[in-house]
């Protein structure tokens, strides 16, 4: 009862730094990546920050899935499993696949990334397996069910099919950027971050639950700032970067 109301706690916080978030990054850009910059303390290289930051994400959902007592059946086993696809990713494919020439991002950052994880594995984790009390068979015929698993699929593969592109652009060793082309990259600067709302926004609907809800709402706080400084920096830095192309929403913006 009393982890029930710590488990709600965990959401509403989460949501209320969403919230700032959001607003400081219209401002400050988070400083990885080609926004890296002095005054963020010490530094540690990208590739073991990646694997710092996410990997409580899917260890301690895992670790939920393990102690969780409802019953696990299908439903429960596809939110396992589409959680863990995406993390395990995360956590440890994804980082030995950069292509940075060994750069750096604040310990700071770091430590951000991994206090959020942990906080929002444990959110979901524990309500999906322990405090949702289960979910019915029927949830599977349910049209928020499948078009949620749907949305998440797709983002999943849009998202890893950007970041693919991305990492072609460079050849091993190399640390410089390219104008990106192809497939989405042709209406936006940003289609892995698009890919990734996607995913977010598919889970909120598939698992219909507040810790999902959270989650999506920060992941577009996080990103939709982060790709216009993104498309504002491609702007800046290259001369001829295609002008109909818009930041995050072919069309709009
Ligand atoms: N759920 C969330 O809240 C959340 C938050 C952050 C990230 N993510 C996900 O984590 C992944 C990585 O995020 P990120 O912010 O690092 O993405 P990013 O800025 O797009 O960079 C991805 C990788 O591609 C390289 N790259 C990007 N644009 C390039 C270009 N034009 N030319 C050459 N190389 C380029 C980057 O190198 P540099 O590092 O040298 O720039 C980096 O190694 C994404 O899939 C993102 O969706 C999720």
């Amino acid at each position: 009862m009393i982890e029930g109301k710590l488990n709600f706690f965990v959401v509403l916080a989460g949501l209320a730094v969403a919230a700032g978030v959001f607003a400081a990054l219209f401002f400050i850009s988070a400083p990885y990546g080609r926004h890296l910059r002095r005054g963020w303390g010490p530094l540690i290289a990208n590739q073991s920050s990646w694997i710092i930051m996410e990997s409580p994400a899917a260890l301690v959902f895992a670790v939920c899935f393990a102690l969780g007592s409802v019953p696990r059946n299908l439903p429960i086993l596809v939110f396992f499993a589409l959680w863990e696809l995406h993390y395990i990713h995360r956590a440890f494919i994804y980082p030995f696949t950069i292509r940075d020439g060994h750069k750096k991002m604040p310990i700071a950052v770091m430590l951000m990334g991994f206090a959020f994880n942990l906080g929002n594995a444990y959110a979901n984790g524990r309500f999906l397996f322990t405090f949702s009390g289960g979910y019915p068979q029927r949830w599977l015929m349910d049209a928020r069910f499948w078009v949620g698993v749907i949305l998440f699929l797709t983002g999943t593969i849009l998202n890893r099919w950007a970041d693919l592109t991305l990492r072609s652009l460079r050849q091993p060793g190399e640390t410089g950027y390219r104008i990106p082309y192809g497939g989405l990259f042709r209406w936006i600067s940003c289609p892995n971050y698009l890919g990734e709302i996607v995913e977010w926004c598919g889970w909120a609907l598939a698992t219909w639950s507040l810790p999902g809800l959270a989650f999506a709402v920060w992941t577009i706080a996080n990103l939709a700032p982060r790709a216009r400084s993104h498309h504002a920096w491609y702007h800046a830095n290259f001369a001829d970067y295609p002008g109909e192309r818009k930041a995050l929403i072919p069309g709009l913006w």
